[in-house]
């Protein structure tokens, strides 16, 4: 195995995720420490709901498959999204998670009517927006990160943001994700792309399909490298998004870019977790994140 590709994201950070994961179930309160903190990250593929307590650890979230709410920041089935963050905040209530405020992220980029879309959709969920962040702050601070390059594979499309100093100084989104990598399954099989979705996931066929996926992940590596093209400051690739799942995604986006390439324990949780630390932190320090819908 490569070594740049093991877990250079620190134990604290990793151990956070992990944790997040855990609390998913909803099973038994854990030893929570009082207030609550929550964010809420609203994805093309799934909602996702992350709550950690005054000790900044993950006691209880909420994830959702979202059938497309919303879509390279534009919100689609606002409906949908709100009839799925009802249902995640009910469930947290009714196990003890008293949640009445969260943060939200929005895809970086995004501005004015749909940035305030996503206030909307807390708000109609009765959640008061206590902040908003762009995705890739979000999971910089999961990740406990303030310079590199975070790629968010996500659904519909591929995310490049570049930090410094804890700022994003360059954002790009591209019309690559895990739909293309399951329409070649989809093709290839003869199956529909719901079970093709199933395929990829399933632990003991991802050998067996990576050849076939592969052409998709170097795309995905040749588009990541055009965008960090002017940026030799760069260093580290941090993967996240529910694509950068896939264990061989990795070692490509590394051949492709020529760079260290961080794959965090279980990427599609970091972005959620992230704005939830954020909410706590900014509490903390009465620095204030950006409640009102205007991200510009
Ligand atoms: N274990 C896994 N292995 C491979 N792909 C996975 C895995 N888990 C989830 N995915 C894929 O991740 C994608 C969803 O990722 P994510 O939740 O980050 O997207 P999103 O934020 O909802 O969408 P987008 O960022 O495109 O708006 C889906 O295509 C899903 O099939
Ligand atoms: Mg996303």
């Amino acid at each position: 195995m490569n070594q740049n590709l093991s877990n250079q994201v620190s134990e604290t950070a990793n151990g956070r995720i992990k944790a997040f994961e855990l609390s998913l179930d909803l099973n038994g309160k854990r030893g929570v420490k009082g207030p609550l903190s929550a964010g809420v990250d609203l994805g093309t593929a799934y909602i996702v709901t992350a709550v950690v307590d005054a000790d900044r650890n993950p006691v209880a979230g909420a994830l959702t498959r979202s059938r497309s709410s919303v879509r390279e920041g534009l919100v689609f089935d606002y409906i949908g999204a709100v009839n799925i963050l009802r249902r995640q905040v009910k469930d947290l209530l009714e196990s003890g998670y008293s949640i009445k405020s969260a943060g939200v992220t929005y895809p970086p980029g995004t501005t004015g009517a749909n940035a305030r879309a996503c206030v909307n959709i807390l708000e109609a969920a009765e959640l008061e927006v206590v902040g908003m962040m762009d995705e890739p702050s979000a999971a910089s601070r999961a990740l406990e990160i303030t310079d590199g390059a975070v790629v968010d594979v996500g659904g519909g499309t591929t995310g490049i943001s570049i930090l410094e100093n804890g700022e994003v100084i360059y954002s790009a989104d591209e019309a690559t994700g895990g739909v293309h990598v399951d329409l070649v399954l989809s093709g290839n099989y003869k199956i529909d792309t719901h079970e093709a979705e199933k395929l990829k996931r399933d632990t003991t066929r991802q050998m067996e399909i990576i050849h076939l996926i592969r052409p998709v992940f170097e795309k995905m590596g040749s588009i990541v490298r055009r965008h960090l093209k002017g940026f030799p400051s760069v260093r580290t690739i941090y993967l996240v998004g529910g694509t950068s799942c896939f264990p061989g995604i990795a070692q490509v986006m590394q051949d492709q870019t020529g760079l260290e390439v961080v794959q965090p324990y279980n990427p599609l949780l970091v972005t959620p977790l992230g704005i939830a630390l954020a909410c706590f932190d900014e509490q903390l320090s009465s620095k204030s994140m950006r409640p009102s819908g205007k991200t510009d």
